[in-house]
């Protein structure tokens, strides 16, 4: 994998995302960048339901509202290269990825924090990692950008990683292992539609 991402994420994502996604990607330069505004969006989104739900944990409030700025700036970023590309933002339906691992999240705290904190690790090394893997195809200024992007997105994997030790109660490996599989599974199958997170793209 790139050498522009940290050891511990490399080791941590289940499969590197495949070649014909880069390709799909490449090919899809509007809806990646509308897609990828939405990912910021939702990102600072999960961050503040964290701060409104489990308010008595200063580490996660302070980690989370810190998170959640840094996602609106990045969805500020992309909003602006959109504008200067003359992309339109336009209302695209939700890949299946977020939702496909969200959906295993256990019912009760702290099991609950435990996994939305841990979905939150695998969907943000997952979005460093593809940054890493197209910024040698792409031109200065989005190379630019995405360069910047894997660097805050490394940290805020490791954030949720740490907290989701802070928080559990007992080793959160299984867990890990579990959602590694879901996540696995997601990258690998064959997605419907393309977005920033989809699986292997359908033959056209
Ligand atoms: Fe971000
Ligand atoms: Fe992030």
């Amino acid at each position: 994998m790139s050498d522009l991402m940290p050891s511990q994420l490399q080791a941590f994502l289940p499969c590197e995302t495949p070649q014909q996604w880069i390709e799909a990607a490449l090919q899809n330069e509007r809806i990646l960048l509308i897609d990828h505004a939405q990912c910021e969006k939702k990102a600072a989104s999960t961050a503040m339901n964290l701060m409104y739900r489990y308010v008595d944990r200063p580490e996660l409030l302070t980690k989370m509202a810190q998170l959640a700025r840094e996602e609106l700036l990045h969805f500020e970023q992309v909003v602006k290269i959109m504008l200067k590309r003359d992309i339109a933002y336009e209302h695209l339906s939700a890949s299946r990825y977020a939702e496909g691992l969200r959906r295993y999240v256990r019912a009760n705290d702290p099991d609950r924090l435990v996994d939305i904190l841990i979905v939150g690790a695998f969907i943000e090394a997952r979005s460093c990692e593809r940054f890493a893997k197209l910024i040698p195809h792409l031109d200065e200024d989005l190379g630019k950008f995405y360069r910047s992007l894997v660097k805050s997105e490394g940290r805020h994997f490791e954030d949720y990683l740490e907290l989701a030790e802070q928080y559990a109660e007992t080793s959160i490996e299984s867990r890990v292992a579990f959602f590694s599989e879901c996540e696995r599974e997601l990258i690998q199958s064959y997605d419907t539609q393309f977005r920033f997170h989809s699986g292997l793209p359908t033959a056209a």
